[in-house]
């Protein structure tokens, strides 16, 4: 943890950082401490998760080591709706830290995979906690396949990648952080100083103009991703011209 603290260039991000070697999901130790009055900017950080969570009720994958598996505490000032902005930022800025480190074509999916080419290289789950309809605290928990050999994961094989895996070489996990973390305090500035990061953020997905069906929990939906909203919202038009906002869902390309 001391070798974090080294090299870290911010003042609020990651300036309380929670450190273990494996635990449950860095997201779930993160909302205990969050509901203790955690700072905003408090980090966990883990090697290892014996119960890492994706989206949808999923499980996240990852070998002891290889990946950074890490959650962030904000706190910020705006209603509940707009919290998927904070996951708008990080995205944005693990983009910008993978290209720059790593020089590998960085995008992301909708509505919050990063992917190289034309595969998931990393995910973030996004948690919130609210009192009398105003948001306490949001959650932003990160996980990114840095140093994962895929064939040790075979479940993965063909959907997912690594950074290791597309450089052939291995990637400092220290410094990606560094850069990550010093990305998304700079973001967070702007954003509270009322920029909105949704531009840049539709700019940089892979899947919008495009023909795609959307898998929610409720079931499947196939139309044309028109666009996404200022709150994070997938814009779909469906093949009888109604359009539909989504706000959760996996998508998958249909046609090119
Ligand atoms: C997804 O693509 O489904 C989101 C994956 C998010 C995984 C990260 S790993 C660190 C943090 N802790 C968790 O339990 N999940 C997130």
């Amino acid at each position: 943890m001391e070798s974090i603290k080294r090299g870290l260039k911010t003042a609020l991000i990651g300036q309380r950082i929670v450190y273990y070697s494996s635990l449950g999901s860095t997201n779930e130790v993160l909302k205990e401490l969050a509901a203790q009055g955690a700072p905003e900017g408090t980090l966990v950080i883990a090697d290892e998760q014996a119960a890492g969570k994706g989206r949808l009720g999923r499980q996240w994958l990852a070998p002891s080591g290889a990946s950074l598996l890490m959650s962030l505490l904000f706190r910020p000032y705006f209603a509940p709706n707009q919290a998927q902005r904070l996951t708008m930022i990080c995205s944005l800025a693990i983009a910008d830290a993978v290209e720059g480190l790593t020089g590998l074509p960085a995008g992301l999916k909708w509505p919050n995979d990063i992917f190289i080419r034309g595969r998931k290289a990393g995910g973030i789950l996004t948690e919130s906690g609210t009192t009398g309809g105003r948001l306490d605290y949001v959650v932003v928990g990160m996980g990114l396949n840095v140093n994962l050999a895929i064939s040790a994961l075979p479940e993965l094989r063909g959907m997912a990648t690594s950074f290791s895996q597309e450089l052939g070489r291995e990637v400092s996990r220290l410094e990606l952080l560094w850069i990550i973390l010093a990305g998304i305090e700079t973001r967070y500035e702007s954003l509270r100083r009322g920029e909105s990061p949704h531009e840049e953020w539709a700019a940089r997905l892979i899947n919008l103009g495009r023909q795609v069906q959307v898998t929610t929990p409720q079931g499947a939906l196939v139309g044309w991703a028109e666009g996404v909203d200022a709150d994070g919202a997938l814009i779909l038009r469906l093949p009888g011209g109604q359009r539909k906002r989504m706000l959760v869902g996996d998508v998958t390309l249909r046609s090119r």
